[in-house]
């Protein structure tokens, strides 16, 4: 049977966006942030229509050079591709502050998801020298702790996202979402907001397969989608047995394998990849059985791993409790 790409496959946010399935993940490593740009160019080529970013990363000044020389050149419309973006806890209070310089950085009007990148609001602190736009990224006490607001709710956060996103006049953003949020903090936003999240983005793998919150997303009608999808920087989730059996089965590399188990339950993924050949190497759709995805689920139903096990998460409820 012939099947699309996974590059072809799209979902549907509850606000009726179509959102593509696969898209390519930006956040690496900084001293080769550079290399974002050859990245994108060959993820376009090969397909991909769906970009993951954040102030965060320091990725957007090139991805702004690929889409320009993109649009410029008529390779892709900005219409037929699909850009995430998020604010960062440092700037937990400066939503539209902080989605302008995305936008200008991605050299882009709009963007077609933006993303409140965790729940949490740090202390606002300046950093000619090492910050982002002049902002420091995670502060750090001299216990080495992240330093937090005193008094401040992350909710604020969300209520400024929606703020933008029901401001008929601003179309600086699509739909709006969050990222690395435990149910409990899904209900309170449901509760004391008026737009639902369109999306959670979390960390989702074989060895992560997060059951229970993607259990009450389906009931609220919120998508997620997987990060870290083959375990990160080493990639060792391509490694589990079962995902090298799977990939000899269906004739596809294990990378197809993992995206090929997200977007059959329904996940948009963001694999992260600076070589083009991986990247146009990473796009046939493996038909799983449910058989085979229970078979993958159950690896972290015995033994779940966490990989990105962020030193400031350990204050968000709900959010740690796996060993690494
Ligand atoms: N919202 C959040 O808090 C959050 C947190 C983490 C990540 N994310 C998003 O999710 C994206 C993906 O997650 P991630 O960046 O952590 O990692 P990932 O996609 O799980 O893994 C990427 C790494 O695996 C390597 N890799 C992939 N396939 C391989 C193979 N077959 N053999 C050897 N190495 C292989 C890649 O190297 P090559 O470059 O050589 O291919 C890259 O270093 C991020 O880039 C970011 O956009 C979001």
């Amino acid at each position: 049977m012939l099947h699309p790409k996974s590059t072809e496959i799209t979902f549907k946010l509850n606000n009726g966006v179509q959102i593509p399935a696969l898209g390519l993940g930006t956040a690496s490593p900084r001293e080769r942030a550079q290399e974002t740009k050859q990245a994108i160019k060959a993820a376009i080529k090969a397909g991909y229509r769906h970009i993951d970013t954040a102030w965060f990363y320091r990725t957007e000044p090139y991805i702004g050079e690929a889409l320009k020389e993109l649009l410029e050149n008529d390779d892709i419309r900005r219409e037929d591709i699909f850009v995430t973006s998020k604010v960062w806890p440092s700037n937990w209070n400066h939503v539209s502050e902080s989605l302008d310089l995305s936008l200008h950085d991605l050299g882009l009007d709009y963007v077609d998801l933006y993303l409140q990148h965790w729940p949490l609001c740090f202390q606002r602190a300046n950093d000619e020298k090492d910050g982002i736009h002049g902002i420091k990224g995670i502060p750090v006490n001299e216990e080495g702790e992240a330093v937090l607001e005193n008094g401040a709710d992350w909710i604020e956060t969300y209520k400024q996202l929606e703020k933008i996103y029901l401001d008929k006049k601003d179309k600086r953003v699509r739909a709006i979402g969050v990222s690395n949020f435990p149910t409990n903090h899904l209900k309170r936003v449901i509760k004391e907001c008026e737009v639902k999240p369109a999306l959670n983005q979390v960390e989702i793998h074989p060895h992560l397969p997060q059951l229970e919150l993607k259990e009450f997303c389906d009931e609220q009608n919120i998508l997620l989608t997987a990060y870290s999808p083959m375990g990160s920087s080493g990639a060792p989730i391509i490694k589990l047995p079962l995902v090298q059996e799977l990939s000899e089965k269906y004739k596809v590399t294990a990378n197809d394998i993992v995206i090929s188990y997200n977007i059959r339950k329904g996940i948009v993924v963001i694999p992260r990849s600076l070589n083009p050949v991986r990247i146009a190497g990473c796009i046939e759709f493996a038909p799983l059985t449910e058989k085979e995805i229970d078979q993958l689920d159950s690896i972290g139903i015995k033994d779940p791993i966490r990989y990105i096990d962020e030193f400031f998460a350990t204050s968000i409820p709900g959010f740690t409790g796996t060993k690494k």
